[in-house]
This record gives C-alpha cells, structure tokens and sequence, in this order.
C-alpha cells in the first residue's frame, strides 16, 4: 500500500466517479483504476462498488474512506509543520474571530509592535473553527477565537472572560435600565449570529416549562421557539437555557454586524461582548447584565508542537494591556 493509491482512492470515494477523479489526480483513467485495483488486492478487500452509478464504497470501503481520509490528514499537517519547522515565517499571522477586532486586538497589536519593531504581523478575519484547520496548514500561527476546541494538534490558551452586554434599539422601553436580567428580555424577538455552535457536550437542555410559544410572521431566517429536549448548543440560546429561559422569538443571521444593524432598526435585542458597545451608539443602547457569569471566552490557540517564536512576545503584550487597562486575567503558560 502506498500513498498514490490511498490520494487515487479518496480522489474516487469523493467523486463517486473514475473519470472526475482522473482530472482532479492528474493521472489517467486506467492508471487510477490499476492503482485500485492495486491497493484491493494488496488488502484483499472490495472498496468500491463499480456496478452502480454514481459509484459506491461498500461497507468496508466506507470504514477504510473515515479512517485513512484522518490519516492523511495528518500526514499533510505534519509534512506542513516540518518544512516551517526547518525554515520558520518571520512574519506572524494572527487568525482573528470580528469581536476581538472591536476590543482589545488594535491595542495589543501596537503594543506588540513596540516590544518588538521588526516584527511583521499579518492579520486574517477568519472564523473560531475555520482557525483550527488554518494553524494545521500553515496559514495563520495564532488563532483568537472564543470557543474551546478540542483537537489533538492544537494547544489553546484562555485569556479571560469577557462580560455580555445587552444590545437594545434606543427607542425600546428597557433601553434606560442600567442593570439587566434575562428573564426581563425573554419576550423579545433575540437576534442570533454566531456561525459555531457549542459541543454537544457542555450544552444544557431547555427545561421545557419555561418554553413560550408565539405565531409572529417569519423574517430573516426567523423562528418560533419550540417545546424539545435538545441539547441548546447556540451560544446566546445556552446563556438563556443556563436560567431556565427560552426568548420568545429567534431570527438569526450572518454576523455580528448584521446583528447590531437590526438591532439599531429596532429589530430586536441581542447580546454581545462588552467590547462592542462603541458600535452604533446613536441607535443603539448597551446596557450590563446582572449575570456575573453570562460571559464570551476569548482563547489564544497555536499548534501544540510548533509555536511561533514570536508567540510569547504576543502573550506578553496581551497581559501588558490587561494590566495597563485593569482588566482581571488569570496568567498562563505555554506548554
Ligand atoms: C481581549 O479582548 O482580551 C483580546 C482581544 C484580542 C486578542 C487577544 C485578547
């Protein structure tokens, strides 16, 4: 068995078809084919079905396409890792999630920049998740992101706890009250705009008693809430759930942005890191939560077996401005 027809064989399971596969390999359909039928006998196993179209794994083919499309992988991300291990990037790339950008990430840029004035630092808008695969391949050699990932390659680091504000159209009756409490905001339509969802794992479900129900009319891509044991893996959903409360009305849309221009067209409410409150403040009100711990997490992930020898200058320009600002942080290390 070797690599070219393991690539052959993934290029086939993924097309379903001998003569796409070809293309995409750049090697011709009967070397494609020679070099399954290699890889089958080696194994002495059918991996693919040729008598129906588009084509079929079988069973067993199905198992061999899960296990060794993970393998190879991670054969491209160690190859990846290798070569910046023997010729590393003076530049840095930073992976940043559009939150951070409206908070801290200016700031500690500049900071950055004075600890070290050669430095070169590339910034890339860039989802939590997408971060993870683009640190693999090389892409960025730092991510900021706020949710936890739990991969094999990845080390990440929890720089704070950042408090959730309520975002509310200035004409709106509760825009004056200083301290909030989410029960007060369930009858409102909430608008969502997170792209990830939280793992399966740490979600909670919505006790079914303190669900609403509404028949308003659909806008955006807009929901009534519904009676289910599902686990709430949307993060402003879960932050409810934690309180036994389920809002009234969802719409959700594509980003942040568009989160906060529909709340300044009193569209809605939402809540957001309090590092936004300087966006649309003429229309807009930002009011705390009495929730100490309705929170947004803001994580600093790099490879596990490759940081950037510029990494630790970063971290200490993150705590630089922590302290400068009196922000609370808890101090940590990597590995
Ligand atoms: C922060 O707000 O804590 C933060 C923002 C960007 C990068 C790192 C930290």
């Amino acid at each position: 068995m070797d690599l070219k027809q393991l690539n052959a064989f993934i290029a086939v399971a993924d097309l379903r078809s001998f003569s796409a596969a070809a293309a995409k390999t750049g090697l011709s359909q009967p070397s494609l084919s020679r070099l399954l039928k290699q890889l089958e006998t080696d194994m002495g196993v059918i991996l693919i079905d040729r008598y129906h179209r588009p084509l079929h794994l079988t069973e067993a083919g199905t198992f061999f396409y899960d296990k060794i499309s993970t393998i190879l992988t991670e054969i491209d991300t160690v190859t990846s890792m290798t070569q910046r291990l023997s010729a590393p990037s003076s530049g840095l790339n930073i992976g940043f999630v559009p939150s951070v950008l409206y908070g801290l990430l200016p700031e500690i840029i500049a900071t950055l920049k004075q600890f070290s004035p050669d430095i070169d630092v590339n910034l890339k808008d860039i989802s939590s998740y997408q971060q993870m695969e683009a640190l693999k391949a090389g892409e960025i050699d730092i991510g900021f992101g706020r949710f936890a990932h739990q991969d094999p390659w990845i080390q990440q680091i929890l720089l704070r706890h950042e408090r959730y504000v309520v975002a509310l159209p200035k004409a709106h009756a509760l825009a004056h009250i200083r301290e909030q409490r989410l029960i007060d905001l369930a009858n409102n339509r909430l608008i969502l705009y997170h792209q990830t969802h939280l793992p399966i794992a740490s979600t909670v479900s919505t006790p079914a008693s303190h669900k609403l129900t509404t028949n308003t009319a659909n806008r955006f891509d807009t929901h009534e809430t519904s009676l289910s044991n599902e686990p709430v893996t949307e993060p402003l959903l879960h932050l409810f759930a934690q309180y036994g409360i389920s809002p009234f009305m969802t719409t959700t849309v594509s980003d942040l942005q568009v989160a906060l221009g529909l709340v300044a067209a009193g569209e809605g409410i939402t809540l957001v890191p309090a590092s936004l409150t300087t966006v649309r403040t003429e229309q807009i009100s930002y009011q705390r939560l009495i929730h100490e711990n309705v929170t947004s997490p803001i994580y600093l992930h790099t490879l596990k077996d490759f940081v950037h020898p510029k990494i630790p200058d970063l971290l200490t320009a993150i705590y630089h401005v922590y302290e400068q600002r009196g922000i609370t942080y808890r101090r940590q290390k990597f590995m």
